[in-house]
């Protein structure tokens, strides 16, 4: 979506993964604080956004939406206030229809729905210093047509107001399962790729609930196409820091994100993390590669259903390469500098986790532990093409 926001992906923490329903004002600060404190800021995170259950479930007499009088005694536009005090930016969550997901599914009252008001509700957003809107089709019904003209409805009622806002949509939650049939880019700055991720390696789905890491990586991969500065496929906020997950997978798991141009959403609660979380999510290298100005998305150079690698084509004529091994023991994986697009004859490559260089004459090659990702970034030789394109899934047609 040329909006003028999101150039590259947004980065920044969404509460959901870690606090689902149990949010307020209070939390929301110190999640603030602590995004300056722990230097998440300064490596490029951004937007904190406040997933559902922050809503006053009845509109005022004006039918302007509210906060929660008792979560967000300050009001949002304090809140926002407050995020931009710390030079950070202000995100919130909402639906297209009448209820939320945790309006369908759990207790929480009321239905709240900005499908009808969308003028008056980007209005609101705008008037509280929002700058991302998650805006989330939470319905088991519903076509893509109907998914097409409802999010594109709010796309014009926020570049309406004037103010620059990250447009970041959910085709598939709960539950619609329209999957990845469409190139949103012509709609928002961000759309989800699959269902909720879960805290779990593999859980055996394809586009069904929930997804593990290793499975929203397959179904985002063919997508790569549909990427560009303004518009980027979103495989769900990020597990790292939040247990369960080996250290090997969690560096695997912010690793593809970076190279698949995935918004970076950290999802664990930053007031505790260990050292080894804050290596991983402040990791300066694959944030570069992440945030690369051509804001092009990894392609698939091969894939034997268990080694897999991607190369993804960065701005300074670099190219980064990532050797995943989805397999259960550890693989010797290779590929050659001509498969990821550089020509010529002496290379050095960067080892995105260590920092560490070494020189190649176009053999590209690593021990990858099991369910391991190495990542190099290859400078040197001549020329760069593009590395072999992945088959796009077909666009489905639609109103817009
Ligand atoms: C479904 C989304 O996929 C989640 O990320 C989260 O926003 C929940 N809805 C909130 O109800």
């Amino acid at each position: 979506l040329d909006n003028g926001v999101a150039r590259t992906p947004p980065m920044g923490w969404n509460s959901w993964n870690t606090f689902g329903c149990n949010i307020n004002e209070t939390l929301i600060r110190q999640m603030a604080d602590a995004m300056v404190s722990s230097g998440m800021r300064d490596a490029g995170y951004q937007y904190v956004v406040v997933d559902d259950c922050w809503f006053n479930p009845n509109r005022d007499a004006s039918g302007n939406l509210q906060g929660d009088p008792t979560r967000f005694p300050s009001g949002m536009k304090a809140l926002g206030d407050y995020l931009h005090g710390k030079g950070l930016k202000f995100g919130i969550y909402q639906v297209p229809l009448d209820k939320t997901c945790a309006q369908y599914f759990n207790s929480y009252p009321g239905a709240t729905g900005s499908g009808g008001h969308e003028a008056q509700d980007a209005r609101q957003f705008a008037a509280w210093g929002v700058d991302y809107l998650k805006y989330d089709w939470c319905s088991p019904t519903g076509t893509i047509n109907d998914q097409v003209a409802t999010f594109a409805k709010m796309r014009d009622a926020l570049a309406a107001t004037g103010r620059p806002i990250v447009y970041s949509i959910n085709p598939n939650s709960i539950h619609a399962k329209t999957g990845p049939q469409r190139n949103w880019g012509d709609v928002a700055n961000m759309w989800r790729t699959t269902e909720d991720i879960t805290l779990a390696w593999d859980t055996g789905q394809t586009n069904g609930y929930p997804m593990g890491v290793k499975n929203i990586v397959d179904v985002t991969v063919p997508l790569a196409g549909y990427a560009k500065p303004g518009q980027f496929n979103d495989p769900d906020m990020m597990e790292v820091g939040r247990g369960t997950l080996t250290d090997t997978e969690q560096r695997s798991h912010f690793a593809l994100w970076s190279m698949l141009a995935s918004p970076l959403i950290a999802g664990n609660d930053l007031r505790s993390m260990s050292a080894a979380t804050q290596t991983i999510l402040k990791n300066p290298r694959l944030i570069a590669i992440n945030q690369d100005t051509l804001g092009l998305q990894a392609t698939q150079v091969s894939y034997d259903g268990s080694r897999r690698v991607l190369a993804k084509r960065l701005a300074n004529g670099d190219v980064a390469v990532a050797l995943f091994n989805q397999g259960g023991s550890t693989v010797t994986m290779s590929t050659t500098a001509a498969a990821i697009g550089k020509s010529g004859s002496s290379f050095t490559l960067q080892d995105a986790w260590s920092g560490g260089t070494t020189t190649s004459t176009g053999t590209i090659s690593a021990s990858v532990p099991a369910h391991g990702t190495v990542v190099y970034r290859v400078s040197g030789g001549g020329t760069t093409t593009p590395p072999a394109s992945t088959t796009l899934v077909s666009a489905a047609s639609g109103r817009c």
